[in-house]
């Protein structure tokens, strides 16, 4: 697709890339059927794909490397990489999203 285009709405460079391109041990954001999606992949292999949307009053998690977990910017939840609530205030795990890897997905910038 549109390169000039991409970069200008600030998406980084990995257009058509897929959660199983992710190695294990690894997270991102995705968007998925137009929605900002985390992905990661656990040692086994096995992709944990989720709503973004802490549970708590709706920020946008991100995706902490160092830790594995997926982080709120906003007032400090944690969540563990398949979204189990680590450290509050939020009370709610992430939801899940059932993935299939025959529809689009593509990365999208932090
Ligand atoms: Fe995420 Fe409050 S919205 S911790």
């Amino acid at each position: 697709s549109n390169v000039a285009a991409h970069l200008m709405e600030g998406k980084i460079e990995l257009v058509g890339t897929r959660p199983e391109a992710l190695l294990k041990g690894e997270g991102a954001v995705i968007q998925w059927k137009g929605e900002r999606a985390g992905a990661y992949k656990d040692e086994n292999g096995e992709l944990h794909v989720l709503d973004t949307t802490c549970t708590h009053m709706g920020c946008e998690v991100e995706w902490n490397s160092a830790e594995h977990s997926w982080d709120c910017p906003c007032h400090g939840s944690r969540f563990s990489f398949d979204g189990e609530v680590m450290e509050g205030p939020a009370k709610k795990p992430l939801k899940k999203i059932a993935y299939s890897d025959t529809d689009e997905v593509r990365h999208i910038p932090y």
